[in-house]
């Protein structure tokens, strides 16, 4: 079996070079060898000194999170830092491109430490919901302060070795020729008769301890009333060092650790970050290469097409806006510039590249003018109808090989198709409000759409930044149907007197970024309407019909089931939308479980997702939730949810419902073949892709 550890001896010196492809996480196999390989040359008497590195392109990404599911073999990454410091012999860190995690703790681990100007290094874990658990609490704090090792573990965010607050943990730091640098080291080492300096006995971070109790201070604030658990064990974790002998804060640490490795919080933050990695992988990009996409086509330039216009434009595209006369397309142009405009405030752009992005963007009124174009989206049609005579219009002007894409949530992708001669091109596509900076977008695609149509929409999303997420188009797409679910689940409330603003608020309590009230208002209330009556099962009185007839918009017209007077920007509870509705306006009626309600909604529409393969995988629908639609990542999305609390629980309380208010609630059968099987949601894969 290859060595995840290669071992070589010049000069006295001894390389340990970690050899794990593609990140050097440090999974049981490296662990084993580096051991072995460190006790090898603490043993070999031609060894005067250690240097430690890391094949391919980084150092070490840290623990390998694909173990975190299971006991650890020995020795887990803290047994490993503490043989790597009690080493007796020196050794030294050699850290290009990154290292993160458990891969920095290996190195403060190190007696001493050298990186590429070019290397990054952080605590990532809080991203998984964990804190430093293999010494770096306790060894960070020693090196580089206690407000810096805050900084770096409750961010999550890498910072450059050149920066200052990770700067005074290294010994050098070398622009080039990084290796021949480190065995330099090692010798001049071995000449001076350098010892082991162990991080543990070090106190230099210590020697501002004012400085320290400021820190910890603001960021105790900050944290004040926030769910997460792992950013407060990290500070009372880094507080332990200072205040500890090392021995007992590492104990201090490691209770943490597994404390937060076996809840649920972490759970559902591995459960995302795995999901994130898998959604992208769509099955049909191994079966075609994407075509360029020089030329983008926009039909409509409302929020949405403005927001797309801008996107292309910031990636790099020639934009072609068609709208349907002139005063239109003024208005339209005039979005997209305040979309640039606010790329610039927020960073995303500069304005010298602001300045000659509109150079590539040309307002016309006329379809032909997309008869170059490589991908159109349409988001000008407001209904069914009008969409197709669009792509009828489209098919007649568009050259060959030219994807068409439907912009809107619902919609019959085979429909449009079937107006096109180019059924194998034709796909649908929704991108989360605000479309330039939402982290995702989902790819809808038809029974008739070909792989490299597919592929070259995938590219062209992921070419704005955005992950892609993989949905059969028809009858709405994943996020839209969730929150439909949802919103329906909701409107029971509110019919029987619950108030809206009390379910947003509840909402938002339980994980949210927005109670389903506030997001309806966001989307609109006609177009909402034309939601619930796209879904499955929802019957009766649809009150978001009933507001919109009644001329409430939503936000478009400052009233909706909020008014949104001047100087309410987010908007306050308006009895005069209920009183519509003929219940009371006082918010009387039982709410009950509210979250425990629409999350049930939710799981169960997710499960009936998964049946009918119009969602690949549980972890697809919780990255979409998540990333496109503000739910808390920590809670890892409605399916990740359903498994924490117990499919049998959530199919007992969808009987209880469907009993009570009928055929909506009734549970997927899904759901029963999971609870025979001791299966979860969150385990399901689809065959589709
Ligand atoms: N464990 C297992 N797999 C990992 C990994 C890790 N720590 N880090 C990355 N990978 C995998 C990715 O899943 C991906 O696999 P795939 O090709 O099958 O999808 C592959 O390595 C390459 O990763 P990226 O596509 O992300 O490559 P990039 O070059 O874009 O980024 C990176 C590299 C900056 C290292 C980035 O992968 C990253 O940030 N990884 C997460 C690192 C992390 O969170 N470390 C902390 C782990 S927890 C820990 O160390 C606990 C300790 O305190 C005890």
């Amino acid at each position: 079996m290859a060595q995840a550890v290669s071992y070589e001896v010049t000069d006295g010196i001894a390389v340990l070079q970690m050899r794990n492809p593609p990140v050097n996480a440090l999974g049981a196999a490296l662990r084993r060898d580096l051991a072995e390989a460190l006790a090898r040359a603490v043993q070999d008497r031609e060894v005067g000194a250690i240097v430690l590195s890391g094949a391919g392109k980084g150092f070490c990404a840290g623990a390998d999170i694909a173990e975190f599911e299971a006991p650890f073999a020995d020795p887990w990454v803290p047994e490993l830092c503490d043989l790597v410091e009690n080493a007796p012999k020196p050794v030294i860190a050699a850290i290009h491109g990154f290292a993160l995690g458990g891969g920095l703790e290996l190195a403060l681990a190190c007696h001493y430490r050298l990186a590429g100007a070019e290397a990054r290094v952080g605590f990532p874990e809080v991203n998984l919901g964990l804190l430093p658990g293999a010494g770096g609490t306790q060894r960070a704090p020693r090196l580089i302060g206690a407000g810096a090792a805050l900084d770096l573990m409750i961010t999550g965010q890498p910072v450059p070795v050149t920066s200052a607050l990770v700067r005074p943990a290294f010994d050098m730091i070398l622009k080039e020729g990084l290796n021949a640098g480190a065995r330099l080291f090692a010798r001049k080492v071995i000449d001076k008769g350098m010892r082991p300096r162990r991080t543990r006995d070090q106190g230099a971070g210590f020697r501002d301890p004012a400085g320290d109790r400021k820190a910890l201070q603001t960021w105790r604030a900050r944290l004040a009333g926030k769910a997460e658990k792992a950013p407060g064990d990290i500070l009372r974790c880094v507080e332990a060092a200072a205040l500890l002998p090392f021995e007992v804060g590492q104990e201090f640490e490691r209770a943490a650790f597994d404390d937060l490795l076996g809840g649920d919080q972490s759970r559902a933050l591995r459960h995302i970050w795995r999901a994130e990695r898998a959604a992208p992988r769509f099955g049909e990009l191994a079966r075609a290469p994407p075509r360029p996409v020089a030329q983008l086509g926009i039909v409509g330039g409302g929020s949405r097409g403005a927001g797309l216009a801008a996107a292309g434009l910031i990636a790099g595209h020639e934009v072609v806006l068609v709208e349907r006369d002139a005063p239109s397309l003024t208005a339209a142009l005039a979005r997209v510039a305040r979309v640039l405009d606010r790329a610039v405030r927020r960073g995303r752009l500069t304005q010298v590249q602001r300045d000659g992005i509109e150079a590539v963007l040309h307002g016309k009124t006329d379809l032909v003018a997309l008869s170059e174009a490589d991908l159109v989206i349409e988001t000008a049609g407001h209904d069914a109808r009008a969409r197709a005579a669009i792509f009828a219009q489209l098919d007649a002007v568009v050259r060959d090989g030219a994807v068409l894409v439907s912009g809107a949530a619902y919609g019959d992708v085979e429909a449009l198709a079937a107006q096109t001669g180019c059924a194998q091109d034709v796909l649908a596509l929704h991108v989360p409000l605000p479309t330039l900076t939402a982290p995702l977008a989902e790819i809808g695609v038809g029974r008739h759409t070909g792989a490299a149509a597919v592929a070259t929409l995938h590219g062209f999303v992921t070419g704005l930044g955005k992950r892609a997420v993989w949905a059969r188009a028809g009858g709405g797409l994943i996020g839209s149907r969730l929150m439909a679910a949802c919103i329906h689940a909701a409107d029971g409330l509110v019919l029987s007197g619950v108030a809206p603003e009390r379910i947003d608020r509840d909402m938002r309590g339980w994980g949210m970024g927005f109670g389903p009230y506030q997001m309806a208002d966001m989307l609109g209330l006609a177009r909402m309407g034309d939601h619930l009556e796209a879904l499955p099962g929802a019957t009766g009185v649809n009150p978001h019909r009933v507001l919109a007839e009644a001329g409430r918009a939503g936000r478009r017209n400052r009233v909706g089931w909020y008014r949104y007077d001047a100087g309410a920007p987010r908007g306050v509870p308006d009895p005069d939308a209920v009183a519509l509705l003929g219940v009371g306006a006082d918010g009387a009626g039982d709410p009950g479980d509210i979250p425990g309600r629409l999350l049930a909604a939710m799981a169960n529409e997710g499960a009936r997702l998964l049946e009918a393969g119009i969602a690949r995988s549980g972890g697809d629908i919780d990255v979409v939730m998540t990333g496109g639609f503000g739910m808390a990542r920590w809670r890892g999305g409605p399916i990740c949810a359903a498994d924490a609390a117990g499919l049998l629980a959530l199919r007992n309380r969808l009987r209880g419902l469907a009993e009570a208010e009928g055929g909506f609630w009734t549970p997927a059968p899904l759901l029963d073949r999971l609870i025979r099987e001791g299966g979860r949601l969150g385990d399901v894969e689809a065959s589709a892709g």
